[in-house]
């Protein structure tokens, strides 16, 4: 809180005089990151480098207790700060000495360190806390999925803020060591790689490393009784999956598909690169919800994904958001479109490999499956607001886009594309606008117009999703 100033040498050679900044100078941290389609979302003033989640979960009772350990950077002279999380607090450290803290609404904890904060200096931040995920409602429902033997969390674009406080933004990526303490015969599964576990008192001990930036959104965490299976890649990464052995008749299919995890990344490193992390996996927990999501390094399924048998077509796409979206993150949440039009594409991709349709037949069927009065025309991929983010038309005419710029630009350029996106952008931040950019560049065409028609224009676009002249 002192600032040093250097008084001119004709007062005093080298005399320094210590005065005292004043309060004007130091300002709050913003309660949100300036994200407009989530505005509470994320907090000013700070950037996290790394989460050290230390945690004991109850399955019987769905207590968590927690305290997280985070070593963050102020941006700004702080007087105060956010984090962002919905459970109820205990004790709050900054820089070791205890903080004043509230909480302001329902995913807001603001802390007041006993001295402010100077720009640019590192600051360790310590949260204890204890709750019951299930029984937080914030916009009046939890993302938090309690199960007969455990808990998950898996959700976009929230869920941190039921079990962890964070800086809940993609633009914040940090590296995490999640260690979670569980009845012993209970397992708990996180990101990256298992470092350790260790049984005592009854208490088993998961000790998980992520060691490359990540969302916390793409953090997950799932308590329960797991079937775990562990492998390694040719080139010598770990890859641990693990199943609810509560999966009823859809356990063979889970495991048909998500043990294709290896082959699928392998073949998606042909088309995208080296896989941007040092370990891979997936989990199949026994929760009622039917979607999926690309938790880093270890992919969320829902059991529903496997009702008619094997599909690694979801395995395909929840893998390829490893690259886009995970190692590649979105900017702000209007930009979904680079998540979820290439994870799409991807799977017209799979399906093209296996002689099941070309992606160009794929796309004329979704093109002629809408009728131009559909709404979901309607939807604009490029900015489709926070009520459709996940509509299926960012999905689908999603990759409608992909595959206009493939026609447009041909494979050559199209695939050079495709692998130098997430080579330029490892483990940061981009937008529509950026990809859009990168396209031009590389095709050396002028591709504006195109991206306008199909992520922009709230109507269905003349001419199928453009077979080239002749094709
Ligand atoms: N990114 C996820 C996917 O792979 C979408 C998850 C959306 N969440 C939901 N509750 N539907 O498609
Ligand atoms: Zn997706």
């Amino acid at each position: 809180m002192h600032r040093r100033i250097l008084v001119p040498s004709a007062l005093a050679a080298s005399l320094v005089l210590a005065i005292p900044a004043s309060a004007a100078d130091f300002a709050a941290g913003a309660p949100g990151i300036g994200d407009p389609y989530y505005p509470a979302s994320g907090n000013g003033g700070y950037d996290v480098a790394h989460y050290d989640l230390r945690l004991k979960y109850r399955p019987a009772t769905d207590l968590l207790e927690g305290t997280a350990t985070i070593v963050a950077t102020t941006k700004q002279n702080l007087s105060r700060f956010n984090l962002d999380f919905g459970l109820a607090v205990g004790e709050v450290r900054v820089n070791g000495r205890k903080a004043a803290f509230a909480k302001r609404g329902d995913r807001e904890l603001e802390i007041t360190p006993a001295t402010p904060l100077e720009k640019g200096r590192s600051v360790s931040v310590v949260v204890r806390y204890a709750g019951k995920p299930s029984e937080l409602k914030i916009g009046g429902w939890t993302a938090w999925h309690r199960t007969p033997d455990g808990g998950v969390a898996a959700q976009e674009p929230d869920s941190a803020v039921w079990w962890f406080p964070s800086n809940d933004h993609p633009l914040d990526k940090a590296t995490y060591d999640v260690s979670v303490s569980v009845p012993d015969g209970t397992q708990a599964i996180s990101n990256g790689v298992l470092q350790s576990q260790s049984s005592r008192l009854g208490w088993t001990r998961f000790n998980w490393r992520s060691n490359k930036p990540q969302a916390s959104y793409l953090t997950t965490l799932a308590v329960g009784k797991f079937d775990i299976t562990t492998d390694k890649t040719a080139k010598g990464l770990p890859v641990l999956n693990a199943y609810s052995r509560d999966l009823g008749d859809h356990a063979g299919a889970a495991r048909a598909s998500v043990e294709r995890t290896t082959e699928v990344a392998e073949w998606l490193e042909e088309v995208f690169g080296p896989y941007p992390f040092n370990a891979l996996g997936g989990y199949v927990p026994n929760v009622t919800s039917g979607y999926a999501l690309e938790t880093q390094t270890r992919p969320f399924y829902s059991p529903r994904q496997f009702a008619n048998g094997a599909n690694v077509s979801v395995v395909v796409h929840e893998l390829a958001h490893q690259w886009y979206g995970d190692s590649v993150s979105v900017k702000g949440w209007k930009d979904i479109w680079v998540n979820e039009g290439f994870a799409r594409y991807s799977q017209w991709l799979w399906s093209e490999k296996e002689g099941e349709g070309t992606a160009q037949e794929l796309a004329d069927y979704i093109y002629a499956l809408h009728p131009a009065d559909d709404p979901f025309w309607t939807v604009k991929p490029g900015d489709p607001g926070p009520d459709k983010q996940f509509d299926i038309a960012v999905y689908d005419r999603g990759a409608l886009a992909l595959q206009a710029l493939r026609n447009e630009v041909g494979d050559e350029d199209f695939f050079a594309i495709l692998k130098g996106w997430p080579t330029v952008h490892a483990h940061g931040n981009a937008n529509v606008g950026d990809f859009v950019t990168y396209a031009e560049k590389v095709s050396g065409k002028p591709l504006a117009e195109l991206f306008d028609t199909w992520l922009y224009e709230p109507s269905k676009p003349a001419g199928a999703a453009a077979a080239p002249a002749g094709a």
